[in-house]
């Protein structure tokens, strides 16, 4: 069968890393007849140059119509001065906005070989592999009234308003348990039901949803600064996380830094399924900016690109041993002491982005 791919690598080093997964799909295709068809857009700083705008509506329809999108990093100092509607990020927000992307999966692995690079104890981190799955389209970033109101007497009031709704929450739930079936199996949910109306909803319907349907996996609460603490005591007792659009934010940062550097990390965000074919809308990037400091000398690390399209196999084409093969293939390789600078340690050989690549693809 045919899988559509579309290719927006966007500015920076996400034109050099993007190239990289180019190669993955063109050896999948060749040798495993895998069906991939490319095409590839333009989305930031590159699509203002060419369009006037952050993404074109050209492109912004074959988002729509492909099987999923890879998305490199826009942004960089050369459109700093843009317009703030056309500036880079607004191609970002675009792309998840209607694409409808609510459910933002943030996986936290350590592979052994970095171990040492994490800010905390190797062994609290080795081997560490939870996923964060934070609700992106919802809660206090978009809830309305959202102001600042003069007062009047020298004072001012800023407003931000925490909104869930029963479908949201029950949306956001159903992923996190469809994940943990995949995983070992369980599930903490965190939210402040001590202080928020909207985290006594969240547990409500969590817990609700995993009676109606899921209860073969493993359900567990907590409050979410409880949450952060525990992530930072002692990672390994988590599977997947289930949380808000703003404690996610946090608690997907806090998690990243258990593994080293912003150059490994990996993203997904997912639509609903489609009412007819079942399938997700998704889009799949790496946490990580275009990094204007080191773009076109050739050293990024192309691993966080690389992982999220291993993330793609994965959650959209069903293609589970071809993902665990391509995870396998980078801690393999990492193993070895083949390193960008990024997480370059002593002993280890220095590449550049080329090589980082061809050596995954070669393993
Ligand atoms: P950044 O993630 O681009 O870079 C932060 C630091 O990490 C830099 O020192 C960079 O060299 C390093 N780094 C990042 N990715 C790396 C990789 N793959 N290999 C090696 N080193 C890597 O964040 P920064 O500097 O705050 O932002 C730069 C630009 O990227 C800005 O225009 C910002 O708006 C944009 N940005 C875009 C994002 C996106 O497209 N999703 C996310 C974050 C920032
Ligand atoms: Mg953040």
């Amino acid at each position: 069968s045919v899988r559509k791919l579309f290719l927006l690598p966007g500015d920076g080093i996400g034109k050099e890393t993007m190239a990289e997964v180019r190669k993955f799909i063109t050896a999948m295709n060749e040798k495993f007849g895998s069906g991939f068809e490319t095409e590839e857009g333009l989305v930031g700083g590159s699509a203002y140059d060419a369009h006037g705008v952050a993404i074109s509506e050209a492109d912004m329809e074959k988002a729509l119509a492909a099987d999923a999108v890879l998305f490199g990093a826009v942004g960089g100092p050369k459109w700093d001065s843009v317009p703030y509607e056309h500036r880079p990020e607004a191609g970002l927000l675009r792309l998840r906005k209607d694409l409808a992307l609510f459910a933002n999966l943030r996986p936290a692995i350590c592979y052994p070989a970095l171990a040492n690079a994490s800010s905390l104890k190797p062994e609290i981190v080795e081997g560490l592999d939870i996923l964060i799955v934070r609700e992106l389209t919802g809660g206090v970033y978009f809830g309305a009234p959202k102001e600042i109101i003069d007062l009047g007497n020298g004072q001012k009031r800023g407003i931000d308003t925490q909104v869930y709704d029963t479908y949201e929450i029950e949306r956001i739930a159903s992923v996190a348990f469809e994940l943990a079936r995949t995983r070992k199996n369980k599930v903490c949910s965190m939210e402040k039901r001590n202080v928020m109306k909207s985290g006594v909803l969240w547990n409500e319907v969590v817990t609700a949803t995993h009676k109606a349907k899921y209860s073969d996996v493993q359900l567990d609460h907590m409050l979410a600064d409880a949450g952060g603490m525990q992530l930072v005591r002692w990672p390994k007792q988590f599977d997947v996380i289930v949380t808000d659009n703003l404690f996610g934010d946090m608690l997907s940062d806090i998690a990243a830094m258990l593994t080293g550097s912003l150059g490994m990390l990996p993203s997904a965000s997912l639509g609903a399924p489609d009412e007819v074919t079942g399938k997700r809308k998704a889009m799949y990037e790496p946490v990580h900016g275009s990094a204007p400091d080191i773009a076109g000398q050739g050293i990024a690390n192309p691993i966080a690109m690389i992982a999220s399209f291993a993330m793609c196999l994965r959650y959209s084409f069903n293609m589970i041993k071809e993902a665990d093969d391509l995870e396998t293939a980078i801690a393999n390789v990492l193993e070895r002491g083949i390193r960008t600078g990024d997480i370059m340690a002593e002993g280890c050989t220095k590449v550049g982005t080329e090589a980082m690549g061809d050596a995954i693809l070669a393993e």
